[in-house]
């Protein structure tokens, strides 16, 4: 049987990994400024988490949400603590996409309100609702377009006003910074609107995390640095290191009822140790401090990068954009330099999503490689 050919390939193939380092078939290494698309959090194959999950394997993998499972508690409470985000409850799933879409549910349930408010550049993932929130019309089929979605400037709260108005929309979802769309973050005059229209307006607000959340900003979560308090925040991708996790932080205002949402593998016993542990090492190693430190250091370099239009986003979350299509650069950095990066939907940016665990001589070797070619 071959492969549903989905995705555009590179002819490369990893078999081993160690921290930012990737190796293929041949033992050829490869520096990963890309984490598998954000994922990687506290480098590949890091010996706590190796450990930790092949002693949970060895005892149990996996039992249904239909008995007590004391890994949940353990990691929401991790949860709360690294993120400071108190009072919060926690449902796990397994995916981001799934994590916007029982955002979405959640918040059509508990305001009895069907619409979605939703942004320009805006990507939440590829099921029912999510993906008719993504302003992309190739990935959203009429199936889903069947969806009653409002797609608005980011930055415009008179359009979002006007919408919410008239009282049909059940949650207003933004990535606090774009990660696919390409990085851009409006500001905190916008967010703070927003949050108030919200609650104007009995609408949930949805802080979309599965990218920028688990550290990845030098904040726990993108939206701290404005100050705001959103309804639902879905997260994913450096949740588990690789290893498939989502959830939801659900604010205290929304009670929870037998059957509102559920699942059969989220919150199973592997996930949770592989999630509560890279929490575990994001505070022993002090992985948020060495994302300000890093990425301060990669500001500073990228200020004598030639041909350099502008610099996005923050903390490990980073795109070069330049004033030509980076397509080409970026075969030639995987291919001459051994080094991964991102692409992103403008197709002048060059994204950097690095483990947490980066340090200053990688982002040397990659503006070593960049210097060269430009
Ligand atoms: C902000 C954001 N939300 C949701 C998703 C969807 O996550 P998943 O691919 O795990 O379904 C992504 C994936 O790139 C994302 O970047």
């Amino acid at each position: 049987m071959s492969l549903f050919n989905v995705y555009p390939l590179f002819d490369i193939t990893p078999v081993t990994a160690k921290d930012v380092y990737v190796f293929d078939e041949k033992n050829t290494k490869y520096l990963d400024l890309y984490g598998g698309h954000a994922v990687i959090s506290i480098g590949h194959s890091h010996p706590k988490y190796v450990k930790n999950i092949s002693e949970q394997v060895s005892k149990m993998g996996f039992y249904s949400n239909s008995i007590q499972n004391p890994l949940q508690t353990k990691l929401a409470n991790k949860i709360e603590e690294l993120s400071g985000c108190e009072g919060y409850e926690l449902f796990l799933c397994n995916s981001g996409a799934e994590a916007n879409e029982n955002a979405l549910k959640l918040a059509s349930f508990h305001t009895g309100k069907k619409k979605i408010v939703a942004f320009k550049n805006g990507f939440h993932g590829r099921t029912s609702a999510a993906v008719a929130a993504t302003d992309n019309a190739k990935i959203i089929a009429p199936l889903n377009a069947q969806q009653e979605v409002e797609i608005l400037e980011l930055g415009d709260l008179v359009g979002v006003e006007k919408t919410l108005a008239k009282n049909d929309v059940c949650a207003v979802i933004v990535e606090f910074i774009q990660g696919v769309g390409g990085l851009d973050e409006s500001t905190t005059e916008f967010y703070e609107g927003l949050e108030a229209l919200c609650k104007k307006y009995n609408t949930s607000f949805i802080a979309d995390e599965v990218q920028s959340g688990f550290g990845r900003t030098g904040d726990f979560f993108a939206f701290q640095k404005h100050g705001v308090t959103p309804t639902i925040i879905p997260i994913a991708k450096g949740m588990g290191n690789g290893f498939p996790i989502g959830g939801i932080l659900i604010h205290p205002s929304i009670k929870a009822s037998f059957g509102l949402l559920g699942t059969t593998f989220g919150g199973n016993h592997l996930a949770c140790v592989a999630s509560s542990t890279v929490l575990e090492v994001i505070e022993e190693e002090n992985l948020m401090e060495n994302v300000k430190e890093i990425s301060a250091y990669f500001v500073e370099k990228a200020k004598s990068l030639p041909k350099l239009k502008s610099l996005k986003g923050r903390g490990l979350m980073l795109g070069l954009e330049f004033d030509f299509p980076v397509a080409e650069l970026r075969k030639k950095l995987i291919h001459e330099y051994k080094i991964f990066t991102g692409s992103a939907k403008n197709p002048n940016l060059l994204r950097i999503l690095p483990s947490l665990t980066v340090k200053k001589e990688h982002i040397d070797v990659l503006f070593d490689a960049l210097k060269s070619e430009l």
